[in-house]
């Protein structure tokens, strides 16, 4: 280790002008990749854990390297082994690029290690938080005056909007006594449904099973008439239902349930109405599409994720509440250890479950300050003309079959060969193996990504546009992909 490193107060500190020269080695690394966004695939091709073991695996370092050195492994093989979120044909699950700006300042919250914990450690930070939080209301139409905590993504954000509902309509002091010796409790949502529903039920000790998967409309719509039967047959049957759960942007196909409905049934019988916008909400700014949205101001809590199409960098989930005393009542506590710091209204630690975490919430803050909500709102309505464009292109195509239309910005479709209904009667399992194949190798260091999932028991393609680097010729491009793996794989599995 050489010995310029490090200043005179201990040995582990570095000269400024050391960590200078380090930073702007950082920043190059950066921008060469962001300049160059086709230089790496969307996903890595395929890594064998025995290199990567021998590059980043090893014994504990017993001596410090020099840090050069760990800049360059992480340039030379940190980044080739790394998924590209700015490629501009990367259409795969939620997945989009970062705003460079918001990016560049994570290096800062990670330097000056913020913690939005107590308003008296970290009072700009809060302040943030809970500025970024209001703004994603007035954004999504939920509230212009809503209260909320900036968590890791979508899941986490969807488990405390059923926490909070628990807390306020179980009907007893959960958090005192649990649930033993009560009523099972029930909630409700679409089958189409992230599975970070059932992960939560199961956390919460609510289980799987009661978390009821209500069929959906030919739109992938939950039916609400089968919600309230659902509902009512429970009721009868001793459960104690807590939680209605609507979607605002299914992963699947990006459905956006009848939102009044829903809140109108959560109404009727006293439950909590919770919304997951993690990746849908946004679209509420486009005025296009503003009108999907009706009812969302009726709900009582929103889980909306940054990270997914405002662009910014992971981790930037958000859940929103209508005022602090949700949060509040769900997590606040008040340990001795912490009691001399806290006590202000603005302790983010009264609203969520962390103690130490770091702040999520200024590159989002950076984000909406730089472009600003009318800009994202063309942003979103470019991609869901996008959509629109891509569905019409797979529809002229003859070895292509739209699967879903574009409600915000997510394609279905699936690849089928010419010719297929003449050479099988029962195309769908090769249909179902092929497309899966496409999938599996798209995945594999390709230069453009889509993802697969199961739509009414059909393997399908799914191309979600929620990155600021998606173009019309990154559409084509990645419909061609798709048009070429289709046909080659066709030829060499072909029944
Ligand atoms: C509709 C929906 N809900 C929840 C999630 C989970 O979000 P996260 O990946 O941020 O945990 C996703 C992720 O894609 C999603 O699309």
């Amino acid at each position: 280790m050489s010995k310029d490193f490090y200043g005179e107060h201990s040995d582990m500190s570095l000269d400024p002008e050391y960590i200078r020269t380090l930073g702007y080695r950082i920043v190059d690394i950066i921008v060469r990749d962001i300049a160059d966004p086709t230089r790496r695939p969307p996903f890595p091709p395929l890594q064998s854990p025995e290199k990567l073991e021998s590059v980043f695996g090893g014994p504990l370092p017993r001596k410090g390297m020099d840090p050069e050195e760990i800049l360059h492994t992480i340039e030379q093989e940190f980044l080739p082994a790394s998924g590209n979120h700015n490629h501009p044909c990367l259409m795969a699950n939620v997945l989009t690029g970062a705003m460079p700006l918001s990016g560049l300042v994570e290096a800062l919250v990670g330097s000056i290690k913020v913690r939005p914990t107590t308003w008296r450690n970290q009072p700009a930070s809060c302040q943030v938080e809970i500025t970024v939080a209001r703004w994603l209301g007035e954004m999504t139409g939920f509230s212009s005056n809503a209260a909320g905590y900036v968590t890791s993504g979508g899941s986490w954000a969807n488990l405390v909007g059923l926490a909070m509902a628990r807390v306020r309509c179980a009907g007893w002091n959960v958090r005192a006594h649990g649930c033993a010796g009560h009523d099972p409790l029930t909630a409700y949502t679409s089958e189409e449904a992230h599975s970070c529903f059932d992960r939560s039920v199961e956390l919460m000790g609510v289980g799987r099973e009661l978390l009821r998967k209500i069929p959906t409309d030919s739109g992938f719509r939950v039916r609400p008439d089968l919600l309230e039967d659902a509902i009512q047959n429970d009721l009868e049957a001793g459960f104690r239902p807590f939680c209605v759960v609507g979607q605002a942007g299914t992963i699947n196909t990006g459905a956006v349930d009848d939102l009044n409905a829903l809140a109108d049934i959560a109404q009727r019988y006293g439950l909590w109405f919770h919304i997951d916008g993690s990746y849908g909400a946004p679209a509420a700014l486009n005025p296009e599409a503003r009108h999907l949205f009706a009812g969302i101001d009726r709900a009582d809590s929103l889980c909306v994720d940054p990270h997914k199409w405002l662009n910014t960098p992971f981790e930037a989930g958000c859940i929103l509440a209508r005022d602090w005393s949700s949060l509040r009542d769900t997590f606040g506590l008040l340990p001795p250890y912490m009691r001399s710091q806290m006590g202000e209204a603005h302790d983010q630690y009264q609203h969520g479950f962390e103690l130490s975490r770091t702040d999520r919430a200024l590159k989002v803050w950076v984000a909406l300050k730089q472009y600003g909500a009318d800009r994202y709102a063309r942003m979103i309505a470019g991609h869901m003309a996008l959509a629109r464009y891509m569905a019409a292109r797979i529809g002229e195509a003859d070895d292509l079959e739209l699967m879903s239309e574009p409600v915000l910005s997510t394609c279905c479709f699936r690849y089928i060969p010419p010719g297929i209904h003449e050479r099988t009667h029962d195309p769908l399992p090769y249909l179902n193996d092929l497309n899966r194949a496409i999938e599996n190798e798209m995945a594999d260091g390709c230069q453009a990504l889509v993802s697969g999932t199961d739509v009414r028991g059909k393997r399908v393609l799914r191309a979600c546009i929620a990155s600021y680097q998606v173009t019309r010729e990154s559409v084509d491009k990645t419909l061609e992909t798709v048009r070429v793996i289709g046909r080659r794989l066709d030829e060499r599995m072909r029944i």
